[in-house]
């Protein structure tokens, strides 16, 4: 740096006036590469692994016996999700079945979209779009990252992305992965049918997405893949150039024939003659010259260009939902059995269908409850589901088990019914603390956070037993000058005697960390946002950014249900009218109260719903906007009614209020309930 500019920055700084991005390349010039996307608001690869909050996995149900490995649902923002998964990776838990750390295959099929909600003049929406699209390559460069550490050394991950910004993630690939790593472009199909012809157009219908192939390292191989090609037997001449004489080794005579003038053989002579054997080389009929055969095959080695398959399955209610077919050739390119595949942007499941049925070990990840619904049903009815080999036939097979997790949502109820270990290592994850147990001064700690030590109270043996100013001087007298000047105290949030964030006693400050309330801005830096979930169909797929976590509070909901009589018997209609429900988010602070509906985001229904194994099996949603339209009325088809029906309300932060409403509350009896859907 120049002094003038070193004068500058500290002119700058002194007066307290912002730094201009130009500055960032004097301060921090780009060393290795020679080249770098910069855009606002990109922050630096160490800064974002160290400021990712791990969040806690609870686990809420496991499907079948749990055994050795359990694959993974997990409902929650996937960074934060990915660092858990990654501390487990350095805790030795995240192993493919052949014993090596990490995951083998990443696929993600992110939102493209960018969100286009602001209305203004050109100029300000072009700006608009701008930022727009560079928090979007931001939002999806953080993820790539945790990603990269989380592959395994012989790893592979494939990007599916659109012609948008496709570019602009593949220059972030490149410097995340490094451009040598960097395997394919692979062009899949995104159309059916060819569009009408028009006489202008402004560009060319959009026919193709892109998949990225990088791989973490030289080690990582792919096995073969191949497109069905019917191709007859084939006879080829053997004859190949002799550069400048320089492959006297492949000039012999074949046949009686030696190669034409400047050419060669393309075989050395052993190699010609075991070909002779098995009758793959022979003289042309014609003209007696050496040919070889290549056999008639179903089936041909695949390129870069898949345009044999189609990438999008049409027939699916879940929007953008991918092929069975495209995620077969994907997991077989960049898998074994027993390896582990995640995709965190799992949506309807197509990846973990596919490799369940490969026989790979599965994690998907996604914030949407109607994605974790969809893929709940998918895998547990995935035996009615249609052979990957043969179309024709189902399926066949139960899904091996899984544990649906819940990360940045839990339950508290269920945590009480954790053991102790399992409720320390919880509080400490949740507030991000070392577990690293040690003394001071004849007391137990557990672990360590910024630098000062955290003791998780027992509250397990301690029955009864409060936190309150007078515990908190009995600590200070036993641990004394020894703990530094902060000590942290975890505990549930009835434990504690008084209402204060900390209670300072000398140079020391002793902070309540209160499951499920504590939010202490100062340790957690970043605002806290909520798994927001989407109230109309179009933002299923929209990027979501949820940081830290939050509680479940069961949302308080009236409702009633009957029936409405139409023309002939035929066309009644059952409804759920939905009276009050109100919600609001625990750790967070609500800006204002919440007006009556406002907060639902959508309701779900299983039909059909089974008593016995307690399984909601999604059959129906209905969107909140959807609804205000009816005057909040869920309208079906009377005989979709079966024995019972489960209803699932979510409101915007993820919270469900649960009901079961037997067919007696339309006015149904069983005996003309004959129905069901099943
Ligand atoms: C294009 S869809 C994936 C479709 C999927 N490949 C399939 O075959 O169904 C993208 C998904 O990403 C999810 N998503 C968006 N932001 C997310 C986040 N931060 N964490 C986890 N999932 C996210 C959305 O809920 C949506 O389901």
């Amino acid at each position: 740096m120049m002094p003038e500019q070193r004068q500058e920055i500290i002119r700058l700084l002194e007066k307290g006036e912002e730094l201009s991005p130009e500055w960032a390349r004097i301060l921090f010039p780009p060393e290795k590469r020679e080249y770098e996307l910069v855009y606002h608001g990109k922050e630096r690869e160490e800064d974002i692994l160290a400021d990712t909050l791990a969040v806690p996995l609870q686990p809420v149900r496991t499907f079948g016996s749990n055994g050795e490995w359990s694959n993974m649902l997990i409902f929650g923002d996937n960074l934060q999700v990915m660092k858990s998964l990654l501390e487990m990776k350095k805790a030795g838990k995240l192993c493919n079945a052949d014993g090596t750390p990490g995951v083998r295959l990443i696929y993600i099929d992110p939102p493209f979209a960018t969100k286009q909600e602001f209305r203004g003049t050109e100029d300000q929406k072009a700006y608009q779009d701008k930022i727009a699209g560079s928090e979007f390559i931001e939002f999806l460069r953080r993820r790539m990252i945790l990603i990269r550490q989380l592959l395994s050394d012989d790893g592979a991950l494939f990007v599916h992305l659109d012609q948008k910004k496709g570019h602009y993630i593949k220059v972030l690939l490149d410097e995340i992965f490094g451009e040598g790593n960097f395997r394919n472009e692979i062009i899949v199909r995104r159309i059916q049918k060819n569009y009408i012809e028009r006489e202008y157009i402004a560009s060319l219908n959009l026919a193709t997405d892109s998949i990225y192939v990088y791989s973490t390292g030289s080690q990582a191989v792919f096995a073969p893949v191949y497109k069905k090609m019917v191709i007859e037997e084939t006879w080829h001449s053997l004859d190949a150039p002799n550069w400048s004489g320089t492959r006297p080794n492949l000039v012999y005579p074949l046949f009686g024939k030696m190669p034409p003038k400047n050419r060669c053989w393309a075989w050395v002579k052993d190699r010609a003659e075991a070909a002779i054997k098995a009758g793959d080389l022979r003289p042309n009929p014609k003209t007696g010259k050496p040919e070889y055969r290549i056999p008639a095959r179903d089936k041909v080695v695949c390129t870069s260009l898949w345009d044999d398959l189609l990438a999008y399955s049409f027939a699916s209610e879940y929007p953008t939902e991918k092929s069975e077919s495209l995620m077969l050739r994907i997991i077989e390119m960049g898998s074994k059995p027993g390896d582990i595949v995640l995709d965190s942007f799992a949506g309807s499941g197509t990846t973990l269908a596919v490799a369940e049925k490969l026989g790979r070990r599965w994690i998907g990840v996604d914030c949407g409850k109607l994605a974790i619904y969809t893929m709940q049903k998918r895998l547990l009815n995935i035996a009615e589901s249609k052979d990957l080999e043969n179309t024709k036939k189902k399926y066949d097979k139960q899904c091996k088990p899984f544990t649906l997790y819940n990360a940045g949502l839990y339950d508290f109820s269920k945590l009480k019914e954790l053991s102790w270990d399992s409720w320390r290592f919880f509080a400490l994850q949740l507030f991000q603390c070392r577990d690293e147990p040690h003394s001071v001064g004849g007391i137990k700690l557990d672990g360590y956070l910024k630098g000062a030590s955290v003791l998780v109270f027992n509250h397990m043996k301690e029955k009864g037993v409060r936190i309150d100013e007078e515990t908190i001087e009995s600590l200070h007298e036993a641990l004394g000058t020894r703990i530094g000047n902060r000590l942290f105290i975890i505990a549930p949030a009835l434990t504690f005697d008084f209402q204060q964030d900390y209670i300072t006693l000398g140079n020391v400050r002793y902070y309540a960390l209160r499951i499920p309330y504590s939010i202490i801005n100062e340790l957690h830096q970043r605002e806290f946002t909520c798994l927001k979930q989407p109230s109309d169909e179009m933002a299923v797929n929209d990027t979501v950014e949820a940081v830290g976590f939050d509680f479940i509070r069961t949302p308080e909901l009236k409702f009633e249900c009957g029936v409405r009589k139409g023309k002939r018997e035929s066309q009644d209609t059952a409804y759920i009218k939905i009276k009050t429900f109100k919600s609001e988010a625990v750790v967070r602070e609500p800006m204002r109260k919440k007006e009556n509906l406002e907060t639902l985001s959508m309701v779900m229904l299983d039909y059909d719903f089974d008593d016995n194994s307690q399984v909601f099996d999604l059959d129906a949603v209905f969107y909140a906007d959807a609804l205000e339209k009816t005057g909040w009325a869920l309208n079906f088809p009377i005989d979709s009614i079966g024995k019972k029906i489960m209803a699932v309300y979510i409101d915007i932060y993820g919270n469900e209020a649960r009901v079961v409403i037997e067919p007696e509350q339309f006015g149904i009896t069983l005996a003309n309930n004959n129905k069901g859907k099943r």
